[in-house]
């Protein structure tokens, strides 16, 4: 039994379900996959988050926050990118465990990513909901209250309809394959960008150097604090290694993919806190729009207008790549068995797993629509977390595997790096609250009973 549960996925068998029926076209190269990256991690995060954190946290040292969060980031996207130039096939950290650790570690792994690609594709989602009634209410159009929210009774919302919506248009366009969506991806991501380039553009004229005293009123902790929250930001940037089996010369492009799209984020971010923090003090920046919020103080408001607008985009991309990151995991898990067969076949005139989108999109719908996913939020950074510190670990398994043909890319400062990337992740995981702790053990737990009542038994290697 206990060899059972840690049977490892032979190299070549994973290699060769690349080439067996249900492939997947190869169509992306290293700039789509920038892109890609770019649409996944820029989104709720620079538009929300800045603000509160820098009121209750950091004060304008939130640029620290946002550094150390790209820090951790950054090391555990060095490991990500060895894995994905090792072993560039479908299904991210999960399949990286099923090779090294063994089919159990690989399920709890897949099951974690569930949870993050899942609650954040539905955080977002809600999220978008009320941006865009923010901007919708500029032109006086109003959602009628009862379907703009989640199930509440006594604030007399009942769904939050937007959020529903916005998901199956992206089931939809998910479905059509791959290439349409990463040429919808590409022009949402640069527009974007470029909202947030007009913000620092404007804002920097307006920057008062006085807001930036006192720098770090709540100390070098709450920068800590900070960057446990804004962590949140980063999120995505795995997401791209998991399009391996849509890539071409994933080798070479997967790891100028993800870290070339963490390195423009984090170049973003810290323009944008820097430029935010100046131009408002900190102290007044608890509000749920900061970067419009400060615009209008300045007076700028259509540019406040065209940000909002910019942001209402950018949310759409996160939740794209995002569900997509989702949706190919769980053909991972059909594939190997451990989830039901159909999630892993292939329409063939879209050649994309269309039963596998809509099935997920469905689930994570429900979330969206019904449950209010603030208190969640943290339940997404712990999901991740737990991922990165077992892809970091498992780079020193990895490099001891004397069977698997290391990739193009090998991580620098082995094996101190991937270590301090394991210990970094760690860290912030103790920062989490113990309400999220809570509900991470609850979500494996219905995790591990899945997995003994079906996965366990039809899983692949049983044949
Ligand atoms: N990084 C993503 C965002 O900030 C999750 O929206």
């Amino acid at each position: 039994m206990l060899k059972q549960l840690f049977r490892r996925k032979p190299i070549d068998t994973l290699l060769g379900q690349m080439s067996s029926h249900t492939h997947l076209k190869q169509t992306l190269g290293a700039f789509d996959l920038m892109l890609l990256g770019v649409g996944a991690i820029i989104g709720t995060g620079i538009f929300i988050l800045p603000g509160t954190v820098a009121a209750i946290h950091s004060g304008p040292a939130i640029v620290f926050s946002f550094i150390i969060a790209a820090v951790v980031c950054a090391l555990a996207a060095l490991c990500y990118s060895e894995f994905a130039s090792t072993v560039p096939v479908a299904g991210s950290a999960y399949t990286y465990g099923y090779v090294i650790f063994g089919e159990f570690i690989a399920w709890l792994l897949g099951w974690a990513l569930l949870l993050e690609y899942g609650l954040a594709v539905a955080s977002v989602a809600s999220g978008w909901s009320s941006y865009l009634n923010a901007f919708l209410s500029g032109f006086h159009i109003k959602i009628p209250h009862a379907i703009s929210g989640s199930f509440n009774p006594a604030a007399g919302t009942f769904i939050n309809l937007p959020a529903i919506i916005i998901i199956f248009l992206i089931a939809l366009l998910l479905t059509r394959g791959i290439k349409e969506s990463t040429r919808v991806n590409r022009v949402m991501v640069i527009l974007k960008v470029s909202v947030i380039l007009l913000f620092i553009l404007v804002g920097i004229f307006y920057v008062k150097p006085t807001n930036w005293q006192p720098f770090m009123p709540f100390g070098f902790s709450g920068v800590l604090n900070g960057a446990a929250l804004v962590f949140f930001a980063y999120l995505g940037f795995d997401a791209v290694s998991s399009a391996a089996e849509e890539v071409k010369n994933p080798k070479r492009n997967m790891p100028i993919g993800i870290i070339g799209s963490l390195v423009v984020c984090t170049l973003l971010y810290m323009l944008v806190s820097i430029v935010l923090t100046g131009m408002v003090s900190y102290t007044k920046l608890n509000v749920t729009d900061p970067v419009a919020f400060a615009l209008q103080v300045i007076n700028q408001n259509w540019v406040a207008g065209i940000v909002s607008l910019g942001a209402v985009v950018g949310m759409i991309t996160v939740i794209l790549v995002m569900m997509y990151g989702g949706t190919r995991l769980v053909y991972a898990l059909g594939r190997d068995g451990l989830l039901p067969k159909s999630m892993a076949e292939i329409n063939q005139k879209y050649k994309t797993p269309v039963k596998n989108t809509w099935t997920y999109a469905t689930i994570v719908a429900v979330f969206a629509g019904l449950i209010p996913l603030d208190k969640l939020a943290e339940l997404v950074n712990i999901g991740t977390l737990l991922a990165f510190m077992v892809v970091s670990l498992g780079i020193i398994f990895l490099r001891r595997k004397k069977d698997i043909a290391s990739g193009a890319f090998k991580t620098p400062f082995y094996p101190v790096l991937p270590i301090v990337s394991f210990l970094l992740c760690a860290f912030l995981i103790t920062r989490l609250s113990a309400a999220t702790w809570t509900a991470c053990g609850i979500w494996f737990v219905i995790g591990l009973v899945i997995y003994f009542a079906y996965g366990f038994r039809h899983s692949h290697l049983n044949k």
